[in-house]
């Protein structure tokens, strides 16, 4: 094995909370499409998208490091959103938990003088300085609008 086992287990938890981003985007997406916010939908769905993208990196580099790959259970996401400000914060909470994850990871690596590791997640550290930041975004932007204006916020979105 190519990488720290202290690295190694937290990469295994990470591809969890990875997945764990996925579903809970899904439901958020899921939410904005019963409520026929199109725009909104599809900006999540994206989001979805991507961190099964996140998780499947964690797996084929764990794969590659020839380190076991355990995925862990993923419990389920929220289901139930009322407001558009009240889904744009849990994705934004999400996020900022998945940087301190992440940050905890290259701690690990650092310490374990894990280099692969370390160069590894920097990628994921920069893909959180915009996650993070589109999120703040998308929830500012509804909370500037104000309540019953999600149809109009939409058409703002930005999805790189
Ligand atoms: Fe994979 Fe949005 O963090």
């Amino acid at each position: 094995m190519l990488i720290g086992k202290k690295t190694h287990q937290l990469i295994n938890e990470q591809i969890g909370h990875e997945f764990f981003a996925m579903s809970s985007y899904y439901a958020i997406a899921a939410y904005f499409d019963s409520e026929g916010l199109k725009i909104f939908a599809d900006y999540y769905y994206k989001q979805a998208d991507e961190e099964k993208v996140h998780g499947q990196k964690m797996i084929k580099f764990l794969s590659d490091a020839g380190a076991d790959v355990k995925i862990p259970a993923i419990p389920a996401p929220k289901a139930v959103y009322s407001t558009g400000v009240e889904a744009a914060q849990a994705a934004l909470t999400h996020e900022e938990k998945v940087t301190e994850l992440i940050c905890n990871i290259v701690d690990a690596a650092r310490g374990e003088k894990d280099k692969i590791s370390e160069q590894f997640m920097q990628w994921f550290v920069a893909e959180q300085l915009e996650e993070v930041s589109s999120a703040n975004d998308v929830l500012a932007l509804l909370k500037k609008a104000g309540p019953g204006k999600e149809f109009m916020v939409q058409q703002f979105l930005k999805h790189d």
